[in-house]
């Protein structure tokens, strides 16, 4: 019943209707299968429902980390041409080279990822879809489990041994989990960012 109300609208608008191949305006690109929206649907929220299968800790994800990350995140995590991983008083500089510029947004031992993310289920995310740069979608499940571990145990949220899995990990209490309280706000007040448009 609803999706025959919907089919005129969609109609009026253009939209490409369900069942049909290519969008009746334009002729041009097709509705996706069922299969390619959930190759596309990668997304891992907060409760980390979405999580596959597999599992690594920080002793694991060591020397996934020198091999894979070092080159531009530092090897100790902190002072290479990518921002700043693991807070500094847990690591050096490399001789000779100067604290690393801080990046917008600004990048610190405060702000680290793996210290300041609500969730850790962010960071797996994050790694799954963006890392190693250039060579996103190379790492294993196992990896991404292994490298969060790392990151985690380095930046003093986790135990070195602590094994991160898909019923494990949503479980991790982030640090800065309650710190992303948003000002109350009603219409009329000035806005709570005032640098922002
Ligand atoms: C070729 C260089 C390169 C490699 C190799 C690399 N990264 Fe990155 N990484 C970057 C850059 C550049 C950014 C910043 C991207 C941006 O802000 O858009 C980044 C950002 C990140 C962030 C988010 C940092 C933040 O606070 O915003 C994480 C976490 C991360 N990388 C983890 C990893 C891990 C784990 C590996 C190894 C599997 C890795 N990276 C390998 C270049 C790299």
């Amino acid at each position: 019943m609803r999706l025959r109300r919907l089919v005129p609208l969609m109609v009026i608008l253009g939209l490409p209707q369900p069942g049909s191949a290519q969008s009746s305006t334009y002729g041009l690109g097709k509705t996706p299968t069922a299969e390619e929206i959930r190759s596309w649907d990668i997304a891992i929220s907060p409760t980390g429902k979405e999580l596959p299968p597999g599992s690594g800790s920080a002793k694991e994800g060591a020397p996934l980390y020198a091999q894979k990350c070092a080159a531009c995140h530092g090897a100790t995590g902190y002072g290479g041409r990518a921002p700043q991983l693991i807070r500094s008083e847990n690591t050096t500089l490399p001789p000779g080279a100067k604290a690393p510029p801080c990046l917008s947004p600004c990048i610190r031992n405060e702000t680290v990822m793996g210290i300041y993310s609500p969730y850790a289920t962010t960071i797996w995310d994050y790694i799954n879809r963006g890392m190693p740069f250039g060579k996103e979608g190379t790492l294993t499940p196992n990896e991404v489990y292994a490298l969060t571990a790392f990151l985690l145990y380095k930046n003093g949220v986790i135990a070195e041994e602590q094994v991160l899995d898909a019923q494990s990990l949503p479980q991790v209490k982030m640090p800065n989990r309650d710190g992303y309280v948003l000002p109350e706000w009603k219409h009329g007040m000035p806005r709570p960012f005032p640098n922002k448009p």
